[in-house]
């Protein structure tokens, strides 16, 4: 059904007295049942309004909610349609994809801290300072490897914080984790490596970084202990000590020094090393081998994802080939973002706001556990912004990825993170952090639903 309805043509399960919410939720379960389809027009205010018995304002409100969230879309001139949300069903073709839905109403799905608490004012304060004081060169191009004030201020973070061996000039900030991890694909394919290992199980869109860049994937198994090392057989790795993502896991130290000890690349991933929740975290793994250990971090998990920002500490004979690499794809950093964020560090206001969100983020974990109920298995240390949790006999993933659809929340399954031969134990990966404060407890119960058996 393209054309217009009314609600005698569709079921809207809602309530008079159910207010504006209560439309709201009714029109979204339409839209994410399939009841109402994508590019169907929806009534006009007036006339929904009036086959509804209610205010106009109200529905125009609910409209507007549910352009903002994707559910609706509007364009100048053109009758309001349905958006394009994702039916709760995951596609059959692609049993373990990732069961992402914009329009979930609860978001547990991993990799997004809580963006309710960007630090906005701590932001705009730096902002301003920056701007006032900033000669008119800042407006220009700028350095490739990225503003030198920022890696003046990321070296004495990162050796403070993490215990990185990081001299500014091994320093390049790039545009996150994925971006650095792409153009060191590219960079090891120019100097002749055919194949890059990762952790098994492990993010697909980083594997895929390697494949495009013409580099075999293979798969190193993880256990309790982390990465087995001694099945290295690759000229150069990615991992995730301090915290294996999706496992949760911490490299044992005998493998720590190991793999420091390993004659190839490592590629060290510490995209959650400020989130410890239970003991200092243990320092970075590249102190042991500056010079065979690329260490990589980036504000995704701290600040935001949306301000694009990571860094790459690199071997020196390094710097020079990632310089040109992202020279050549026309890369230039958004400089004026870099000294903002330079000015969060050095101020402390960065490290104010990480103390914060550790916080935080530590009582939702802590709480969240003390929810589940006992058949369900947390795995991994305390830390980071996820948890992945073991399923009792009988319960598959795809289950209860359907069940906490239908209660509108978004969740991650294990088993699209696994490939190659080997282990495939299923279960769900859960972020935590991402519900605004408010939010949190509500999306639990949600989850808890959908859970218990
Ligand atoms: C394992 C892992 N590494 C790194 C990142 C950060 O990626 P980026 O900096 O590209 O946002 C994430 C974010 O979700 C992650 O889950």
């Amino acid at each position: 059904m393209t054309d217009s309805w009314s609600s005698w043509d569709v079921h809207l399960d809602w309530q008079p007295d159910a207010g504006r919410q209560g439309l709201a939720d009714a029109l979204r379960q339409a839209i994410r049942d399939g009841r109402l389809a994508p590019g169907t027009i929806v009534p006009s205010t007036r006339a929904l309004a009036k086959d509804l018995g209610i205010a106009r304002g109200t529905v125009t409100r609910v409209y507007a909610d549910l352009t903002v969230e994707g559910y609706l879309r509007t364009s100048q001139g053109a009758p309001t349609r349905v958006g394009a949300v994702s039916s709760p069903l995951p596609p059959k073709e692609k049993p373990h994809a990732a069961p992402w839905v914009p329009g979930a109403r609860w978001d547990l799905y991993p990799g997004r801290p809580d963006l309710s608490s960007f630090p906005r004012e701590a932001w705009v304060a730096a902002t301003r300072r920056v701007l006032h004081d900033a000669p008119a060169s800042v407006f220009d191009y700028g350095d490739g490897l990225g503003s030198a004030v920022l890696r003046e201020a990321l070296s004495r973070y990162l050796s403070r914080s993490r215990g990185v061996l990081a001299e500014p000039d091994r320093i390049v900030v790039c545009g996150g984790f994925g971006h650095g991890l792409a153009v060191l694909a590219r960079v090891l394919h120019a100097r002749g490596d055919r194949e890059l290992s990762f952790e098994n199980p492990c993010l697909p869109q980083f594997r895929e970084h390697a494949t495009r860049a013409g580099l075999h994937v293979a798969a190193v198994p993880v256990d309790e202990q982390g990465l087995e090392v001694s099945k290295l057989d690759s000229p150069a790795v990615v991992v995730t000590p301090a915290h294996q993502y999706p496992l949760g896991v911490t490299l044992a130290p005998e493998r720590r020094t190991a793999l420091a000890r390993w004659g190839g690349l490592v590629i060290e991933d510490d995209y959650d090393g400020e989130f410890r929740f239970d003991r200092h975290p243990v320092g970075a793994l590249q102190a042991l081998a500056p010079e065979r250990i690329v260490y990589a971090g980036s504000v995704s998990k701290t600040l935001a994802p949306a301000l694009r920002i990571g860094w790459l500490v690199l071997p020196r004979f390094l710097v020079e080939p990632v310089r040109a690499e992202l020279a050549a794809t026309g890369w230039h950093p958004p400089v004026v973002d870099h000294l903002v964020l330079a000015d969060m560090l050095s101020s402390g206001a960065y490290d104010r706001h990480v103390r914060q969100r550790r916080i935080a983020y530590r009582k939702r974990r802590d709480r969240l556990l003390s929810l589940l109920p006992r058949e369900i298995t947390p795995v991994g240390i305390s830390a980071g912004l996820h948890v992945l949790l073991r399923l009792p006999p009988g319960r598959s993933e795809e289950q209860v990825i359907r069940a906490a659809l239908r209660e509108s929340v978004a969740i991650d399954g294990l088993g699209r993170h696994w490939f190659g031969d080997g282990r495939r134990s299923r279960g769900i990966v859960l972020g935590y952090a991402t519900p605004a404060e408010h939010a949190f407890g509500p999306a639990i119960e949600a989850l808890l639903k959908a859970i218990t058996p």
